[in-house]
């Protein structure tokens, strides 16, 4: 992708003026009422550097069009990088203008003087706002893309630093079977990989260049577009004007994949929530990203965490907000689109909010082997292996799975373990499980049994973790 094409010189300061893109043909201005719901300069202030990026490259279209002089075109490119130096020294934040594109032109006035009149030849601010918004996401992307990587990359070693931890891992939220925590914190590793995945294809589809689409039927002067999204870093030209500036369904597929990614983080907030509990006590999260109550001494409450379950909510809502936004708008640009940038930029914000909090909580777990240990010591964990044992034994494993349910059922009526019932309980379940002998399991042997690809063995989990830092590299 293209880095700033804005360099920055001397920073001449001048108060702002009235000034408005369009009037000519109105008798008076608009109703304030109007005008305060039209602005939108508060939200896409936030394409400062696109928007000039975008009028830079549009001042060389114009230019090898014919359309600007050099000395026109000279004074345009300077005054525009001299705006980018006020912006970025300090932005005009109670500038009275409607838009980012508004409040560009208008300085420009005062930059380079009537010449500015010649910069929105053949442009309208509809493909202006796509370009701008299309760039301006592509590099939130890569922002977001690198820190989805880092969060993974956590995961993993944190995996490969306890891979001989062993947990039980649940269904329907009830214990189920020994795994071990490598292989849990890899699910949420491979969760990641899709939505990095479904990133990477999304940004191939927002790399699409509208500028030179005009307002809907294409600019009316021979620009060249292949050097606009040369000079702006896309990777496709868009081939038709009304779709260029008429569509944001490239909006709604980054939101979904920045929703699906919250989601996953929700998910995995709520597995680290629930392991941390005093009930659970699997995993001590790291204090730093805990916080404590006003009034009971002894909390330290996973905020951080659950802030994170909670802010997927705020993701999802701005994914089925730019749907909604979309779904009743006919061919072609219309103003419900200004709402893309608002949902856009709290979509990427909380990203990046969520993607280093969540690494760095990652990074400092501990797992609690004693308790983990504890738990794992109940026998119930390791019915399926009994019933497996049976089927090496010559069972049909609807039997299998019989007999056992008998056996547990003895142990839960005795109160004790498997282990501890007497040889004749275990004959009287089924005299296959005394044939050579009662078997014996346990939880390693139990996620060593597990050598499937995608399974649990030691090797199994060994090839995960090389997977995946092959997926990371
Ligand atoms: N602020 C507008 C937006 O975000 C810019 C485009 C305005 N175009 C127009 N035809 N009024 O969509």
């Amino acid at each position: 992708m293209a880095q700033s094409i804005i360099e920055t010189g001397t920073p001449p300061i001048t108060p702002p003026t009235e000034h408005r893109l369009w009037g000519g043909r109105f008798e008076g201005a608009p109703a304030l009422s109007l005008e305060e719901l039209n602005r939108s300069l508060d939200i896409d202030k936030r394409l400062w550097r696109e928007d000039i990026e975008g009028s830079l490259a549009w001042v060389q279209a114009l230019l090898r069009a014919g359309v600007l002089s050099l000395d026109e075109a000279g004074a345009l490119d300077a005054g525009l990088r001299r705006i980018a130096h006020r912006f970025a020294e300090a932005f005009p934040d109670d500038a009275p203008d409607e838009d980012i594109h508004t409040l560009v032109e208008r300085m420009l006035y005062e930059e380079a003087g009537q010449v500015a009149g010649k910069l929105h030849t053949g442009r309208s601010r509809n493909d202006q706002v796509a370009t701008d918004a299309r760039l301006w996401t592509l590099r939130a992307c890569v922002r977001i893309e690198r820190e989805l990587r880092a969060v993974q990359s956590a995961l993993v070693e944190l995996a490969a630093a306890n891979i001989e931890v062993l947990m039980p891992a649940y269904t329907h939220m009830r214990r189920a079977q020994p795994v071990r925590v490598a292989h849990w914190l890899l699910s949420h590793f491979w969760a990641l990989q899709r939505d990095r995945d479904r990133l990477t294809a999304a940004v191939d589809r927002v790399s699409v260049l509208p500028l030179g689409s005009g307002a809907i039927s294409g600019s009316g002067f021979a620009v060249d577009r292949t050097l606009l999204k040369e000079l702006l870093g896309f990777r496709h030209v868009s081939q038709n004007s009304i779709d260029a500036v008429g569509d944001r369904d490239w909006v709604c597929e980054v939101l979904f994949v920045t929703s699906m990614v919250a989601t996953h983080l929700s998910r995995l907030a709520e597995d680290l929530i629930i392991f941390s509990s005093d009930e659970f006590r699997f995993i001590e999260l790291p204090e730093a990203f805990t916080t404590g109550s006003s009034l009971m001494p002894q909390k330290r409450n996973p905020d951080g965490l659950e802030l994170a379950r909670g802010m997927a909510a705020r993701s999802i809502g701005e994914l089925t907000s730019a749907l909604a936004m979309l779904k009743g708008t006919p061919s072609g640009y219309n103003k419900d689109f200004q709402e893309d940038k608002r949902l856009l930029f709290g979509a990427v914000d909380a990203m990046e909010m969520l993607l280093p909090t969540t690494r760095e909580t990652i990074a400092g777990l501990r797992f609690n082997s004693d308790r983990l240990a504890d738990v794992l010591s109940d026998e119930t964990l390791l019915a399926t292996d009994l019933a497996d044992e049976l089927v090496r034994r010559g069972l049909p494993f609807r039997e299998a799975h019989a007999a056992v349910g008998r056996l547990l059922r003895s142990a839960d009526q005795q109160g004790v373990q498997v282990s501890q019932l007497p040889e004749s309980v275990w004959a009287a379940a089924h005299p296959q499980f005394m044939d050579p002998h009662i078997p014996t399991v346990s939880p390693e042997a139990s996620v060593d049994a597990r050598s499937v690809q995608g399974g649990t063995a030691r090797p199994a989990v060994v090839g995960q973790i090389t997977a995946a830092r092959d997926a990371l590299s």
